[in-house]
């Protein structure tokens, strides 16, 4: 039986989960039509999960062409009641130095063309978002990174991840903007997930894995792919110890969530009158 209860998206470099045994693929169709890709079904540390490769296993699909609704449906459809996002990122602070891990806790929308709700279409609803990420998942992600002491890598915990359009990187005046707000690090990819996970009632976290230091760092070149490549494959292998770790940790003891009950207030539609 399926039936995972932890999902896993896996953004750039991370591709695949090694250690995932007994492996099936799933091809799932949803309402907003087909996810990245099959969605991998597995046991890790004894554990059913479901992993995702976001942009597709060969890396096919922008982040503005990303089927988010479509992901998080199938996460939702299979049963996953925990989403751990790993998501790499450029740093906005000299603190946070390529391969360390960041755990945000704030979001910053400055995408332009994704669609981030289920609602609509003769069904209103808002649901909170002031704490986009589920604390407590966030919390066993820490612990599980703190328990491996991971040779190079610095953990820092809460946090502001701007989720920009791409599929250009920023400009030096964008950067400077963001470092001027506070944000930690910088992605294309979290927001929109993170807020169709709580819509679908789903505790989601993200583990942002630091490739470089975007544009604005005096003493280090601009980001370009080349450079982001050169750490994603070390972020990738500590990111599926962090991922099988929390995942053990998770099942020895799931913890609440305010995200299981995210709609409970949220929809002002009367549901027996709606279309
Ligand atoms: N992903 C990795 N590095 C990035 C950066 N500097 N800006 C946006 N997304 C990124």
């Amino acid at each position: 039986m399926l039936n995972p209860k932890i999902g896993i998206i896996g953004g750039s470099g991370l591709y695949k989960m090694a250690a995932l045994q007994d492996v099936e693929e799933v091809q799932i169709e949803t309402p907003f039509g087909s996810p990245s890709d099959a969605v991998i079904v597995g046991t890790l540390e004894g554990t059913k999960v479901a992993f995702l490769a976001r942009h597709g296993r060969n890396h096919t699909l922008l982040p503005s062409e990303l089927p988010f609704r479509a992901n998080i449906y199938a996460m939702k459809k299979l049963g996953v009641e925990y989403l751990i996002s790993a998501s790499a990122v450029g740093s906005l602070k000299a603190e946070a130095k390529p391969l360390d891990m960041v755990i945000p806790d704030q979001f910053i929308d400055r995408t332009k063309n994704r669609i981030s709700t289920f609602f609509g279409e003769g069904v209103v609803a808002h649901i909170a978002f002031g704490d986009p990420i589920c604390h407590n998942l966030a919390g066993v992600l820490a612990e599980a990174i703190a328990s491996l002491n991971l040779p190079d890598v610095t953990l820092h915990r809460g946090g502001t991840y701007i989720c920009m359009e791409g599929p250009a990187f920023s400009t030096k005046a964008e950067s400077n903007i963001y470092r001027s707000w506070g944000a930690t690090v910088i992605g294309m990819t979290n927001l929109p997930e993170a807020k169709l996970a709580r819509e679908a009632e789903i505790a989601y976290a993200t583990l942002a894995l630091v490739t470089d230091y975007d544009c604005w760092h005096p003493d280090h070149d601009s980001v370009t792919v080349e450079m982001v490549i050169g750490n994603l494959q070390r972020n990738a292998v500590n990111a599926q110890k962090v991922i099988q770790e929390t995942v053990r940790r998770l099942s020895e003891n799931p913890p609440p969530s305010d995200a299981h009950s995210a709609l409970k207030y949220a929809i002002l539609t009367q549901l027996d009158k709606a279309p």
